[in-house]
C-alpha cells in the first residue's frame, strides 16, 4: 500500500498576532488626526504598540525602530520586546509611516510591523535614505536600479503585457526627484505623486490589482526594510541603492568598508524564508481604510501577511471600546 506523507505542519502565522499590534498603535495615534502635530501622532502609536507587542509570546529585537536609543526611549534600535519566551526573531516597526499625513489628515499613514528569524535583517542605517525601485510578481526580475528610467519602465510594460501610458509610477513629491519625474514623462508612464508614506506605496506597487505598477524614487532607508518584507511576502522585487546626502555621509559610510553602490534586492535586506508582515490603516487611502469610528467603537482595515505561505489577508475588525479595558489594551 502507498504510504501516505504526513503534510508538514502549517506552524505559527505570527502575522495575525502582528495585526493587533497594528491595529492598537493605528487606533491610538487616529485619535490626533488632523490636530496638527505629528509628535502627538507618532507618540501615541508608539507607546500603543510597544505594549501589545510586549505582550506578544516572541523574543524579539528591534532592528528597524524609532531610531538609537538616545533619541528614542522607547522601541529603539537593540530593544528587546516580546515577552521573551516564543520564536527569536528580528523586528521592524514604523508606529506610523506618513505620521506628517496623520497629523494633517490627509490620506495614507498606515502603521506597520515585520518580523523574521534573528539575525536575517539589514538595514545600511548609515545611509539617511535609499533610492528604490518595487515591482509586483509579474515584474521581478526585470528591473535594475542602475538602468535607465525608460528601460525599466519599457521592461516593466513588456513584463506586464501593458503600453507605457497604461503603466503608473508612484514617486515621492520631493525637489530630488525632477529629473527622475522628467525621465518618467518622457518615457510615457502615469506618474502618481504622493506628500509621504512610501511604505504603502511600495505595498501597492507589489500586489497584484492595486492600479499602482511600480515605486521609484529616494525614501527612507528603514522603510525600504519593512517594505522589502511585504515584498517577500507577495513575491514582488525592491531594488534598493544608498542614497547619500551629501560628500560627508558617503566618505563616512566608505570608511567603514560599506559599498555605496551596492545593490540591496528584497533578499538582502530581509533574508531566510519565514518572515511575516502586518499594517493597518491609520488615516484612509488607497492601500487601506482609516479608522472609522461608530458608536462606541471604531472599525479598522488590516493586511496579514507571511512568506512561506504566500498568504495576504485583509482584515476588517471592528474595535468596542467599553469592552477592550477588559483586554488591557491601550486605547
Ligand atoms: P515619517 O512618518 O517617519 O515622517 O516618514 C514618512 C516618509 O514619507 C516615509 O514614508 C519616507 O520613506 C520618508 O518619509 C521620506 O523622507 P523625507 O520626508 O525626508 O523625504
Amino acid at each position: 500500500m502507498k504510504k501516505v506523507r504526513s503534510p508538514r505542519p502549517i506552524g505559527r502565522n505570527i502575522a495575525m498576532e502582528l495585526v493587533r499590534i497594528t491595529e492598537a498603535a493605528a487606533l491610538a495615534a487616529a485619535h490626533y488626526m488632523g490636530m496638527g502635530d505629528k509628535d502627538l501622532v507618532d507618540q501615541a502609536a508608539v507607546d500603543a504598540m510597544r505594549t501589545t507587542l510586549n505582550h506578544t509570546r516572541i523574543d524579539g529585537v528591534v532592528v528597524i525602530g524609532e531610531g538609537e536609543k538616545d533619541q528614542a526611549p522607547m522601541l529603539y534600535i537593540g530593544e528587546s520586546v516580546g515577552d521573551g519566551v516564543g520564536l527569536q526573531v528580528d523586528v521592524a516597526v514604523d508606529p506610523i509611516d506618513g505620521t506628517k499625513l496623520l497629523a494633517r489628515g490627509l490620506p495614507g499613514a498606515i502603521s506597520a510591523v515585520a518580523l523574521s528569524a534573528r539575525g536575517t535583517m539589514n538595514c545600511p542605517r548609515q545611509f539617511v535614505y535609499m533610492n528604490k525601485i518595487v515591482v509586483g510578481r509579474e515584474a521581478r526580475g526585470v528591473i535594475d536600479i542602475n538602468a535607465t528610467v525608460a528601460d525599466n519602465l519599457i521592461n516593466i510594460a513588456r513584463a506586464k503585457k501593458r503600453k507605457l501610458p497604461e503603466i503608473t509610477v508612484v514617486v515621492l513629491d520631493r525637489p530630488r526627484h525632477e529629473q527622475l519625474l522628467a525621465e518618467i514623462r518622457e518615457a510615457g508612464a502615469r506618474v502618481k505623486l504622493i506628500s509621504d508614506g512610501d511604505v504603502a506605496a511600495g505595498i501597492q506597487a507589489a500586489i497584484p490589482d492595486s492600479g499602482v505598477d511600480v515605486l521609484m524614487g529616494i525614501g527612507g532607508t528603514p522603510e525600504g526594510v519593512l517594505t522589502a518584507a511585504a515584498v517577500r511576502c507577495v513575491g514582488g522585487e525592491i531594488h534598493g541603492k544608498a542614497w547619500p546626502r551629501d560628500e560627508q555621509e558617503r566618505r563616512a559610510a566608505a570608511s567603514t568598508g560599506i559599498d555605496v553602490d551596492r545593490i540591496y534586492t528584497a533578499a538582502d535586506l530581509v533574508a531566510g524564508n519565514d518572515m511575516f508582515f502586518a499594517a493597518t490603516g491609520a488615516s484612509s487611502g488607497e492601500l487601506l481604510q482609516g479608522v472609522r469610528y461608530s458608536g462606541g467603537g471604531a472599525r479598522t482595515q488590516s493586511l496579514a501577511m507571511r512568506s512561506l505561505s504566500g498568504t495576504t489577508r485583509w482584515i476588517e475588525s471592528h474595535h468596542d471600546f467599553k469592552r477592550r479595558h477588559k483586554l488591557r489594551f491601550p486605547d
